[in-house]
């Protein structure tokens, strides 16, 4: 299988700096009781395949990365590599998210790496989709 790399400058990858940005609704998401409500009528960001965002803070205990894939469903996996702990992006059109640092390690949605120094999978956790809302369960 051949890996397609998201188009990021060296500067970028060097410095680690991923290309997926927390919402701008800061008050589109919550965590409660170990589920996060992600509510999709805020999260505009994510209205097209291919799309994401990072949620940081509130009480999560590390980032997670939201992923409108390509196969249409919502996927929520750590977003933290598990070589030297970088950020990661959805890599459009591929199914594939991948380290934002130059090793660019690449996972496919259920975690699983494809390509890269990473040590192993990516921790993905059950997302449910419904009434406008996710609920990933932590
Ligand atoms: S930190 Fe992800 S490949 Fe190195």
């Amino acid at each position: 299988m051949s890996v397609t790399k998201l188009k990021r400058n060296f500067f970028q990858r060097l410095l680690g700096r991923p290309a997926t940005n927390k919402p701008v609704s800061a008050d589109c998401w919550s965590l409660q009781d170990g589920t996060v409500t992600v509510d999709l009528s805020k999260a505009q960001e994510l209205d097209k395949a291919g799309t994401a965002v990072c949620l940081d803070g509130k009480g999560l205990e590390s980032s997670l990365l939201v992923v409108h894939g390509d196969d249409g469903r919502f996927h929520a996996l750590k977003n933290v590599c598990t070589h030297g702990k970088r950020q990661l992006d959805p890599v459009p059109g591929t199914g594939t998210v991948q380290c934002c640092s130059i090793g660019t390690s690449t996972f496919s949605y259920d975690g699983k790496l494809i390509e890269g120094p990473a040590k192993g999978p990516l921790s993905v956790y059950r997302v449910e989709e419904g009434d406008g809302t996710l609920k990933i369960s932590l």
